[in-house]
């Protein structure tokens, strides 16, 4: 990691978190962010369900939830970044505190609950002329939305001609019932819709659903199936767990939300893996939770991940920490043989 971006990550810790978050956001947008010289790793380019990637490593969504700082994360060499989640209305979250940082477990526990500035403000920013690089909207439902289902068209119509991929975020425990549209009735409802607009929209970027990593067996087997069945051409594995796996060392452990980090690795390449062997090649897979590392982003794409994200270890090593990934990828990649990331998905 750059020394002087190494020490500002470092510095912002500092902060409460939250307001650590408003500063990285702002320094990204004042130009401040990691400008890595382009390295040739022509083993990392691949395609994610038909996007053409420079590398398989993304940002997850929550980090850029009003598509503020796409460009300067994608020149800092992500390779590509979902905003969002946004909704249709403008929606102030829940109340601060809502953002804890477990600093010993190298792990955040969130319960933002979609703050965000809306839909037509984020539609507008992505609409504004743009580089190369992959961009996808993560699109939500307002909490006290009549209709969440109509929540969904509503932002897949508006975003349609302006993102390169769109994610359906069915998992954030922070919207009471939002999960719920993850149980098979309510999941065909819901993908029936998007179905139905998506036909009537013409053709255009993928569509993927976004999952809890606390779905059971049976949980996985229908959401496999529905989204098979409707036409989704991937799933998102996965957002925040609400369970608390056994070590966690913080303080903040006992809070509220969605935990994400270093302990939800082994559950989310668990939960990945399980969905790789439910899907057996009919969905794309990207793999999230706990990714810090070339041997982690590596793992995950061994059980099943066409591409993989991260969020949490940004907390603690900042947007440099995508070099250090990248690099270490490439070289795991060469060590075994493989010559592309296509060539070692699922590979046992
Ligand atoms: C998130 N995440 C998230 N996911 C999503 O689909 N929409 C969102 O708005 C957010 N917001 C959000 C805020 C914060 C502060 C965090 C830490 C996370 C979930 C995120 O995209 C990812 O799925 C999980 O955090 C797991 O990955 P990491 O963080 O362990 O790499």
């Amino acid at each position: 990691m750059s020394a002087i971006h190494g020490l500002a990550t470092r510095a912002l810790r500092l902060f409460d978190p939250e307001d650590a978050h408003r500063l990285a956001v702002a320094a990204l947008g004042a130009g401040l962010g990691p400008r890595p010289r382009p390295e040739l790793q022509p083993r990392l380019k691949t395609t994610l369900a038909g996007l053409d990637l420079p590398n398989p490593v993304g940002l997850a969504a929550g980090f850029d939830k009003d598509a503020r700082v796409f460009a300067p994360l994608l020149t800092a060499g992500f390779g590509f970044i979902e905003c969002g989640t946004a909704t249709p209305l403008p929606q102030a979250g829940n109340p601060r505190p809502r953002l804890f940082r477990l600093t010993a477990d190298r792990a955040v526990i969130n319960r933002l609950g979609f703050n965000n500035r809306g839909l037509e403000a984020f539609a507008a920013r992505l609409s504004r002329p743009r580089g190369t690089g992959v961009v996808g909207a993560n699109i939500g439902a307002n909490k006290d939305s009549p209709d969440r289902i109509g929540d969904y068209v509503t932002g897949l119509r508006r975003l349609w001609d302006v993102a390169d991929y769109f994610t359906i975020n069915v998992s954030s425990p922070n919207t009471p019932g939002l999960r719920e549209l993850q149980s098979a009735g309510a999941l065909a409802d819901l993908l029936g819709r998007i179905a139905e607009t998506r036909r009537a929209l013409g053709p255009r970027g993928p569509i993927f659903l976004k999952v809890a990593p606390d779905l059971d067996g049976a949980g996985i087997e229908a959401v496999t199936d529905a989204a098979v069945a409707f036409g989704i051409d991937g799933l998102v594995v996965g957002n925040t767990t609400l369970s608390r796996p056994a070590g966690l060392l913080s303080r903040a452990r006992d809070e509220a939300g969605g935990l994400s980090g270093a302990p939800l690795t082994a559950l989310s390449t668990r939960v990945l893996r399980a969905f790789h062997e439910a899907s057996a090649g009919r969905l794309v897979l990207i793999g999230v939770g706990g990714i810090a590392s070339g041997a982690d982003a590596y793992a995950r794409i061994r059980a099943g991940a066409a591409a993989v994200q991260f969020y949490s270890a940004m907390v603690y090593e900042g947007p440099s920490l995508v070099t250090r990934i990248r690099a270490e990828l490439s070289a795991r990649l060469a060590a075994d043989g493989f010559r592309s990331v296509a060539e070692a998905i699922g590979a046992r």
